[in-house]
């Protein structure tokens, strides 16, 4: 239901019942099995969208399908894998998520209108944003970035460290070491660079392992500060 709030566990059930670490463990290789397997039996999203009259599919994910509106606008609507993702409170959770976004990474983050539509007698999630334009980030090796890049970089990597301080949870951008031809750098996700600024439009994970069980959120709040503080370090 994409809420980040911090004892909203996925596995409340287990947690409730002083689960076992090992079992917590078991249990989370079946989720991320199951979820996997939904993920990789999905359907393409349609080239166009029924909802709008004039619309192109540029892009989709695990949750949202993204079309082009004209006017330079983007609308993403449940790609339709999930259905958590059409529920009304998937819609609050992300909206309550990208708040959070907002105030921590400020102008790096797209500005995003959230809705429920409905359509022939059906009701639907709606995200607005504009259109980003420019090339999505993946690899960066720090030294090789402008100046101007790794300050923004810098700034961002701050806000997430400061995110990460206060709700014990962390945007999904999959910051993570990486080697290629032989050179050492980063990879990092849902970035795109546009007029050399990165711009972040994504703000929820289908499968968020920070609210798992408190064990995991203790886990991965270990490495991902640790990540989070050497990429910083790389590029000052
Ligand atoms: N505002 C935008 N402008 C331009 N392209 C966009 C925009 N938002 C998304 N896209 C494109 O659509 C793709 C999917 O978007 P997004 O990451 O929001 O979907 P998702 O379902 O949340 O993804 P995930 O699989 O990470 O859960 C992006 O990788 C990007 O290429
Ligand atoms: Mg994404």
């Amino acid at each position: 239901m994409a809420s980040i709030r911090k004892s909203d566990w996925r596995m409340k059930r287990l947690v409730n019942g002083s689960a076992s670490l090992p079992r917590l463990l078991i249990e989370e290789i079946k989720l991320w099995r199951q979820i996997k397997k939904i993920a990789d039996n999905a359907k393409k999203p349609p080239e166009t969208c029924d909802f709008f009259s004039d619309s192109k599919l540029i892009g989709y994910g695990w949750k949202w399908a993204v079309y082009e509106l004209p006017g330079a606008e983007v609308a993403k609507v449940p790609a339709g894998t999930f259905r958590e993702v059409n529920d009304p409170k998937y819609l609050k959770n992300t909206e309550d998520t990208y708040k959070v976004h907002r105030s921590y990474l400020r102008e790096f983050v797209v500005e995003t209108s959230f809705e429920r539509a409905s359509f022939e007698n059906k009701e639907f999630n709606i995200l607005r944003q504009r259109k980003i334009n420019g090339k999505e980030m993946n690899f960066v090796i720090p030294r090789e970035l402008s100046g101007e890049l790794r300050e923004d970089l810098s700034k961002l990597a701050l806000g997430m460290l400061g995110i990460l301080d206060e709700y014990e949870w962390m945007p999904d951008m999959h910051l993570w070491r990486k080697r290629r031809k032989g050179k050492g750098g980063w990879n990092i996700w849902n970035l795109i660079v546009e007029n050399k600024k990165p711009v972040l439009f994504d703000f929820t994970a289908y499968y968020d392992v920070w609210r798992l069980y408190p064990q995991r959120t203790e886990r991965k709040k270990r490495i991902n500060k640790r990540r989070w503080q050497e990429f910083l370090s790389e590029l000052s």
